[in-house]
């Protein structure tokens, strides 16, 4: 086996992994579940309606991993407006499902819920997703995470 095999076949489980890891971190029945991922830039992370389709219509919404590991939450509320939060449950750091614009979000691991606000409207959160900013462009949406 030559060297360069052998260090492209030590990547393909690291490659394989950050896959997995990408589309359901830590995997624990379905807490960390993301429609996708996208790298910061200056603290904004941009999603663009061709890699998140869900998000190009009024009445959408999508989970999405951050390359800094954690992950935000974002709806679509009209077709002139977004919101956007942290994905993170503050009860226990699960990621929050998305329902709908009006039913906002549920927690998976232990059945909190939130507006699409992210105020909490039932336990056992006690503490609101984070907010962040959310602009609309032609092609997709800005959130300024820091
Ligand atoms: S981690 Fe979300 S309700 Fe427990």
């Amino acid at each position: 086996m030559s060297h360069s095999r052998r260090q492209f076949l030590s990547l393909v489980p690291k490659v394989a992994l950050a896959g997995a890891a990408l589309s359901q971190l830590g995997g624990c029945g379905g807490g960390y579940n993301v429609d996708g991922s996208v790298t910061l830039a200056s603290g904004k992370a941009t999603l663009l309606f061709t890699q998140f389709p869900k998000l190009a219509t009024a009445g959408g919404g999508a989970i999405v991993g951050l390359d800094n590991g954690s992950a935000i939450a974002v709806v679509r509320t009209s077709d002139t407006e977004a919101t956007a939060t942290s994905a993170v449950c503050t009860h226990e750091g699960c990621y929050v499902e998305f329902q709908s614009v009006s039913a906002g979000f549920s927690c998976p691991c232990h059945g909190a819920t939130y507006t699409s606000a992210g105020v909490v409207t039932k336990g056992p959160a006690r503490e609101n997703l984070a907010s962040y900013t959310a602009a609309l462009t032609a092609t997709g949406i800005v959130v300024t995470v820091s």
